[in-house]
């Protein structure tokens, strides 16, 4: 039985050669071209900032205040660190950078460009490839956007989270709603139709009208996308602190679900296109990084606390190479991952071969929030070549919620409908298990075939 009110949104971000010296032209236009590159040569590249000017109240991500950033070491080693990774990983082609955080918008423009001209200088990119960056709206940063601009940025994300002064100064933020609404301006100004922006509800004490008067006023200012995140409890946070002690009390699910709703029909209304769970847009504008990230595509993750999937060169066919993406996270604390980069080119600190089930199940995970799905093509890829109906088509639960009109399967694709995002997170078990299942299957055929080879 699906639940209409199990928790709906969940965070993703997305998220973030050398031996690729690429010298002959014709070559360079070949990778610029995605339908001649291999996916193996092809990745997106996140780079995490990881200091922020004040610790707010709800957020867990890798983060560090401090006043004395070293900005001369941050670039040489993100440089560093960058190079070490595209070269081992064999890519040829970077489809889009982004720079997140903590608040890169607090890097030197010179540290942005160092690394943007070090991945163009390395690997192939387009002129106009996606280069994106989070900035949080205060002064001090968004008079530095056109410095950015000229670094290279081309794509800003805004944390505005809110527009309402007492929901900023209750999240911990040090902005104001002023701030978020002249930040807005000067970024549209330098990156028209490549803005987005980023609002939190389901805060302490919110109420439907509250979230309603948000979603109205950022659809009067706001340029082409739109993120829209449920605020979650996370552990070592004050917010979680507070919680714990009684001293706060957030939305129950049932208004977050009707919150959620408020907003599926606002965007509608105002032209807004929902292309992932928790983010919107219109004219087409998405976030090419993120979309590629949820969509299975490789990625390579530079700086303190920064995740990868991708595979290392070597593998001897198309299927093995499948087998050996491998997920990686690099070390969190600035100054120990500091030391790494300058011992051994880069800050691993952990990496794990993802199985071909480990990488299917990741993709349904992320790929089932979008509204296009999952592309049988990169099923296949990534399966060693079982398509979508081979592997779910005789899934009876599934067959079941098809009926229902929550999911979509064809010959080209698996998705979620409309109706289904909304029970998103009861979906995906069943999804889960129909894999599993199909895989057990597999192996006990498997069993089977190789006990009569001894008979
Ligand atoms: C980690 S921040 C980095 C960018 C920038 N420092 C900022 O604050 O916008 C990226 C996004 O994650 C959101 N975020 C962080 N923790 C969250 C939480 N517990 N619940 C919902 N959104 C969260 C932030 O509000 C922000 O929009
Ligand atoms: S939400 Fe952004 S600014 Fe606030 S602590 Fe987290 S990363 Fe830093």
């Amino acid at each position: 039985m699906l639940s209409k009110r199990r928790g709906i949104l969940h965070l993703l971000y997305g998220v973030r050669s050398l031996s690729a010296n690429i010298t002959n032209k014709n070559k360079v236009e070949e990778l610029m071209d995605s339908k001649h590159v291999p996916q193996d040569k092809e990745a997106t590249l996140y780079i995490h900032w990881p200091y922020c000017q004040k610790r707010c109240h709800y957020c867990n991500f890798n983060k560090y205040i401090s006043q004395n950033v070293d900005h001369e070491k941050m670039k040489k080693y993100l440089v560093r660190e960058t190079k070490t990774l595209l070269s081992m990983s064999g890519v040829e082609r970077v489809k889009s950078i982004f720079f997140g955080g903590g608040t890169p918008s607090l890097a030197e423009p010179g540290t942005i460009s160092a690394i943007v001209d070090c991945i163009r200088d390395t690997v192939a990119m387009a002129p106009d490839a996606e280069v994106s960056m989070e900035a949080n709206p205060t002064s001090a940063e968004w008079f530095r956007l056109s410095e950015f601009k000229t670094a290279g940025i081309n794509r800003l994300s805004l944390g505005v989270q809110s527009f309402k002064d007492s929901f900023l100064t209750l999240l911990g933020r040090n902005h104001s709603s002023l701030d978020a609404l002249r930040a807005l301006e000067a970024a549209k100004t330098l990156f028209p139709g490549k803005v987005s922006l980023d609002l939190i509800f389901g805060i302490p004490n919110q109420t439907l009208t509250d979230w309603k008067e948000d979603l109205e006023g950022v659809l009067k200012v706001c340029d082409n996308h739109i993120s829209l995140y449920q605020l979650t409890l996370e552990r070592g946070t004050n917010l979680f602190k507070w919680h714990q002690a009684g001293d706060v009390s957030l939305p129950d699910a049932d208004e977050t679900a009707d919150m959620y709703q408020i907003a599926l029909d606002t965007m509608a209304e105002a032209g807004f296109r929902r292309y992932e769970v928790s983010n919107f847009v219109r004219d087409d504008s998405v976030s090419i990084h993120n979309l590629s990230y949820w969509t299975g595509g490789q990625y390579i993750g530079v700086g303190p606390g920064a995740h990868g999937r991708f595979a290392l060169p070597g593998g001897n066919n198309r299927e093995s190479f499948y087998g050996q993406r491998e997920a990686r996270v690099q070390t969190l604390e600035p100054n120990s991952w500091m030391c790494e980069v300058e011992k051994f080119g880069h800050a691993t600190c952990k990496r794990v071969k993802l199985s071909q089930l480990d990488s299917l199940k990741e993709l349904i995970m992320t790929g089932l929030r979008t509204d296009r799905g999952i592309a049988n093509r990169t099923w296949m890829q990534l399966s060693g070549g079982k398509s979508l109906i081979d592997i779910f088509g005789n899934c009876q639960t599934l067959n079941t919620l098809g009926e229902r009109g929550l999911l979509e399967l064809t010959c080209n694709s698996f998705r979620v409908t409309d109706k289904g995002l909304i029970v998103l997170d009861s979906i995906i078990p069943d999804v889960l298990n129909g894999l599993d299942s199909f895989y057990a299957r597999k192996s006990s055929i498997l069993y089977v075939l190789d006990n009569n080879t001894h008979l």
